[in-house]
């Protein structure tokens, strides 16, 4: 049996200088991940760095311009060892959102006679609203039923809602609202056997497992830097097949190349240059805590770059220290009277996002209550509206979320389901 190295928890905190922050003398415990990560100390540099010695715009003939060109070719195969892609099916972008937006009305302009266009119930809006804006445009949009009770997409309506008429299947990979890992590989095939490309919103799952495009077999899938340890930038991955064709709308002055051709307009370069440093945090992660030897199965494999190979260690580091936690905020959450807990089932995949209501307290003054603590969760629908609505939440506040990260300790969540019990009193 393979042993994972220790996981040096003050070695992660002393990377983010954030964490030294207090709020009326009490130190910060930032549950608020799900919403944005905290970043460490190599990422505020690489884009400082950027700034400094690579500040230009691309494809100049001088130092400056290099380096950038450099920074963002980088940047490029990064990210690509993050997904599992290729660095040509890498583009960036203001954030997922927009990203989204554009690949919306990008598809728009591919012929074909299939009109509709499939989405959930579970997901975030920014997988919702560019597909349901497509109904101006003559495209039939059917909605995939959630079950409340254990916060999971109903795979027979699923199957029900696929036809030879589905032009496009908009998936969550893990829900930023309820921490459900849905069941993409079965469901990008399922798809794909009915003839539909496939849109993966990975924005919440990023930062809790390994992403494979190749395995899963996306046609498109998006993520946030911000919510792994980066700046506020966008990330899509387009399989080259498809990315090449996609009839993105871009000046005449742009390259219609994939991955350019839906890069409008300058980049955001430092952010870039920070992205793919968050990686190569992730990375070192995985140097120092993951897995030891070939008990990982990666060691050896000359399908994936180094970087990838320690990604993915670094990736089950970061679950194998956040699952006992979540696992007591789960027991004790549950055990408290008056709290109720949303989300799948125990033996369920789930991230260590935690969402819940207090009975007779809304979520915002729980939220504000603790935030006064130092305690930072989030309170609401996070854009994940349609879920919040389908729980009849909404009116009463929707939910309370705490979302654990690689640098929360036990004591935080000790502090925090102490808060909570005298709240639910
Ligand atoms: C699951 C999920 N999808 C999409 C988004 C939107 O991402 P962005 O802020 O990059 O547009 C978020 C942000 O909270 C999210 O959690």
């Amino acid at each position: 049996m393979h042993q994972n190295r220790p996981y040096d928890l003050e070695y992660i905190r002393n990377q983010f200088p954030a964490l030294a922050l207090s709020v009326n003398s009490y130190p910060a415990a930032f549950f608020d991940g799900p919403g944005g990560t905290q970043v460490p100390q190599r990422v505020l540099d690489a884009v400082n760095d950027y700034l400094i010695y690579s500040n230009a715009n691309a494809g100049g003939k001088f130092l400056t311009s290099h380096n950038s060109d450099l920074v963002i070719k980088e940047a490029r195969k990064a990210l690509a060892d993050f997904l599992g892609a290729r660095p040509d099916e890498i583009a960036f972008g203001q954030n997922m959102t927009t990203l989204n937006y554009q690949l919306a009305l990008a598809l728009t302009r591919c012929p074909g006679q299939r009109r509709e266009i499939v989405i959930t119930e579970i997901d975030h809006e920014a997988n919702r609203g560019p597909w349901l804006a497509l109904k101006e445009r003559g495209y039939k949009i059917r909605e995939v039923r959630m079950d409340t009770e254990t916060c999971t997409i109903d795979m027979d309506d699923y199957r029900n809602k696929l036809s030879g008429d589905t032009f496009l299947v908009a998936l969550n990979y893990a829900s930023n609202g309820v921490g459900t890992i849905n069941s993409v590989e079965e469901m990008i095939s399922l798809a794909h056997q009915a003839g539909a490309i496939t849109v993966i919103d990975a924005v919440h799952y990023a930062l809790h497992g390994p992403i494979d495009v190749k395995k899963i077999a996306a046609d498109y899938l998006l993520c946030s830097a911000y919510k792994f340890f980066g700046p506020h930038i966008g990330i899509i991955y387009g399989k080259k097949a498809l990315f090449s064709e996609l009839p993105a709308y871009r000046l005449r002055t742009q390259s219609g190349l994939a991955p350019n051709l839906i890069e409008t307009g300058t980049l955001n370069h430092e952010g870039i240059a920070g992205a793919s440093e968050a990686v190569e945090f992730i990375a070192d992660l995985g140097r120092r805590f993951g897995p030891s030897d070939s008990g990982d199965g990666l060691s050896g494999r000359k399908d994936m770059t180094e970087r990838r190979r320690h990604v993915l260690s670094g990736m089950k580091a970061m679950e194998q220290y956040e699952r006992p936690l979540a696992e007591k905020m789960l027991d004790e959450l549950s055990s408290i009277q008056g709290v109720r807990v949303y989300g799948p089932p125990r033996d369920y995949p789930r991230t260590s996002t935690i969402s819940f209501t207090i009975e007779g307290k809304r979520a915002d003054r729980v939220a504000s209550e603790l935030g006064q603590k130092g305690l930072f969760v989030w309170d609401g629908h996070f854009y994940a509206i349609r879920l919040v609505e389908k729980l009849d939440l909404q009116e009463s506040g929707g939910l309370i979320r705490a979302g654990l990260c690689p640098y929360n300790t036990e004591q935080e969540v000790d502090r925090l389901l102490e808060e909570i019990k005298r709240l639910a009193k």
